[in-house]
């Protein structure tokens, strides 16, 4: 391993938290919280996590989270992948939650929101890494249940910086969405989507010019269609790339196919991510030691990938400056 990899100084800007649910607290939290699970053991769990498409993965994905009730399991969920990036040099994190994934079980969103924030505020404190918020509307639902959810999300506004857009993707363009994300901006929240994972790159043209997003989350299929590669080498919007993700859901069929070195050397604002680092066998570290091995990524790769991921944070210049 390159020990330049695990040192530098990294931004995570695509985790979904609740991806984060490794097996051991989900039996943890099943026993605790009197919840009954189809797995009879923390190997059964890890075993069944084989996937050929993002809707096998996202069937466990939303069963994994049925351990989930209390502040307490939102704040142990995060304070532990947070204590995991810390461990990684990870200093500056931003962080997906699925509301419409709780509320839709009964929680209330207070819960789930007040759980996560509080262990972002500790680790502040505790371990030097700072944090952003991003509620993702889960795309396979309804427009009116995304509206519902900005609705809630209105009384945070000082705690979540952006909504974000993820779940199934093909068959739900972006622009099921443009309202709400038209009242989300006018309401001062950022906005990301998941774009170009599955799906085609017109959803990554809609989720920019509909959604007027001001990253792209995975967006690797844009390499078919040179005039969007082009745009996005252009304004630097940027792409959260997530290898391990894209192999574990057959995106590439091996990580020696992957496109993040012809995206890098095209120009783009390429950053690399972990996205459901339980699911897909790896946190932001293994990541980047799996693109650095396939695809021969040079010390100067390595160091352009770290800067890109602060210069793509929702962070301001002195901020960002401080961290480069
Ligand atoms: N939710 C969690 N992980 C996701 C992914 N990789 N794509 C879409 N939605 C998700
Ligand atoms: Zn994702």
């Amino acid at each position: 391993m390159m020990p330049i990899i695990h040192d530098i100084p990294k931004a995570e800007l695509h985790l979904h938290i609740e991806g984060s649910l490794e097996p051991e607290l989900m039996f943890a939290l099943a026993q605790r919280n009197h919840v009954q699970l189809p797995y009879g053991s923390v190997d059964e769990i890890r075993s069944a996590y084989q996937f050929h498409n993002l809707q096998s993965f996202l069937d466990l994905y939303y069963a994994g989270m049925s351990v989930l009730l209390t502040e307490q399991d939102f704040y142990d969920l995060t304070w532990a992948y947070l204590q995991k990036a810390a461990s990684q040099t990870v200093k500056h994190t931003e962080i997906f939650f699925d509301p419409q994934a709780h509320t839709d079980r009964g929680l209330a969103f207070e819960t789930v929101h007040d759980g996560i924030v509080r262990a972002l505020t500790d680790a502040k404190t505790q371990l030097g890494l700072s944090s952003q918020l991003i509620m993702c509307f889960n795309r396979h639902l309804s427009p009116e249940s995304a509206m519902d959810t900005l609705h809630q999300a209105l009384s945070y506004k000082d705690t979540i910086v952006a909504v974000g857009l993820d779940s199934s993707e093909l068959d739900y363009p972006p622009s099921l969405f443009q309202a709400v994300f038209e009242k989300a901006l006018e309401e001062g929240f950022l906005t990301v989507a998941h774009a170009g994972e599955e799906g085609p790159p017109e959803y990554i043209w809609q989720a920019i010019r509909l959604l007027k997003v001001s990253r792209i989350d995975h967006g690797v299929r844009c390499i078919e269609d040179p005039a969007l590669v082009d745009y996005l080498a252009e304004t630097q919007i940027p792409l959260t790339v997530c290898p391990l993700s894209n192999i574990k859901l057959c995106v590439f069929d091996r990580m020696a196919d992957h496109n993040l070195k012809q995206l890098l050397d095209r120009g783009l604002c390429v950053t690399v991510n972990s996205d459901d680092p339980s699911y897909f066998g790896g946190y932001i570290l293994e990541n980047y030691q799996a693109v650095q091995s396939a695809l021969n990524l040079s010390q100067a790769d390595l160091l352009q990938l770290a800067q890109n991921s602060f210069q793509a944070a929702f962070l301001d210049e002195l901020q960002k400056q401080s961290y480069l």
